[in-house]
């Protein structure tokens, strides 16, 4: 009996890639869809990544085509920091699989449907664009979902002067005001966690000489500039919210109030997550911290079902 049933929204991305290998491979999730949206890419490029890396995974998982635009602003991607294609240094053969019937909102609906115990999970490590939409659409929806699991925003307690522009949230705020005003239970994964959750250029190599798998995520790390780590390696945001729903014991988490507030800077208006571990009511469960040596060891576990 899973212990989950999973719905993954997400926009690979060499993050996303890695999270989507945790998430398929782990014994107590049962994933039934992978909804995609733009974010780091557009959408053409997320929902071919996500088809492509259902075949690289060997699973038989629908991947759905999800929302090409934010709910009210204009799209900004991160080809920057993900290479052109969203998967670094490796190009994708063009997949054979073709996306599922049913777009989403529609798709994520159909899925929740399915699930008789209306408890399904939903794992998201993209812009909450899908889910917003999801609401709007078929407003019973939060009474299908047990939890939201996301990666975005910063715990940061108000510490810096000018808060974190995290991606996911920058991307599309507005979406996740929606998704925040619906009280579904929300667990946040900030991206601090990134800044623990990273492959040295020495891990990069030991999960290179792994198998055919490791090859291609050491040629998607080789152009992976994600700027929160620099240097020091390629961090794996989104597996640290996939991890938390395999192995949530290695987390710490703590109860916090989460609101979204815009910061203006530089003549531009962008969304934040401010985060109060100090407030007398809580609406989200936050991770703090991560086991990192328990962490590494799930994910090469995982990576080592492939040789
Ligand atoms: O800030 C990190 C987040 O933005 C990750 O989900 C990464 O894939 C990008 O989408
Ligand atoms: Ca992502």
């Amino acid at each position: 009996m899973k212990d989950y049933y999973v719905i993954i929204d997400c926009d690979p991305g060499i993050d996303d890639a890695m999270a989507i290998m945790n998430a398929v491979r782990s014994e107590n999730i049962e994933v039934n869809l992978i909804s995609t949206v733009s974010g780091n890419l557009t959408i053409e490029e997320t929902v071919k990544n996500a088809l492509k890396l259902t075949e690289i995974f060997k699973v038989d998982i629908p991947v759905a085509e999800g929302a090409k635009e934010p709910v009210k602003r204009q799209a900004v991607y991160a080809s920057k920091a993900q290479g052109t294609k969203g998967m670094g240094g490796f190009t994708f053969p063009t997949p054979k699989k073709k996306p599922f019937i049913l777009k989403s909102p529609d798709a994520i609906h159909y899925f929740l449907c399915q699930n008789p115990a209306r408890n399904t999970t939903i794992l998201c490590m993209g812009p909450m664009t899908n889910i917003a939409n999801l609401l709007i659409k078929y407003p019973e929806a939060k009474d299908m979902i047990s939890r939201i699991v996301f990666m975005g925003g910063s715990k940061d307690e108000n510490g810096s002067t000018i808060p974190y522009r995290e991606f996911n949230v920058a991307y599309d705020p507005e979406a996740m005001q929606i998704v925040f005003n619906s009280n579904i239970p929300l667990v946040m994964v900030p991206m601090e966690l990134g800044h623990i959750a990273y492959f040295t250029p020495e891990e990069q190599l030991k999960i290179k000489r792994a198998n055919a798998v490791g090859e291609i995520f050491y040629k998607m790390f080789s152009k992976y500039n994600d700027f929160h780590v620099g240097k020091l390696g390629a961090a794996v945001h989104d597996s640290c919210s996939a991890l938390f729903l395999s192995n949530p014991e290695i987390f710490t988490v703590e109860p916090a109030f989460i609101k979204i507030d815009y910061h203006k800077n530089d003549g531009q208006e962008y969304g934040y997550i401010n985060c109060d571990f100090n407030a007398k009511e809580h609406n989200a469960m936050v991770c703090v911290d991560v086991d990192i040596e328990k962490f590494k060891k799930i994910i090469y576990g995982n990576l080592f079902y492939y040789n």
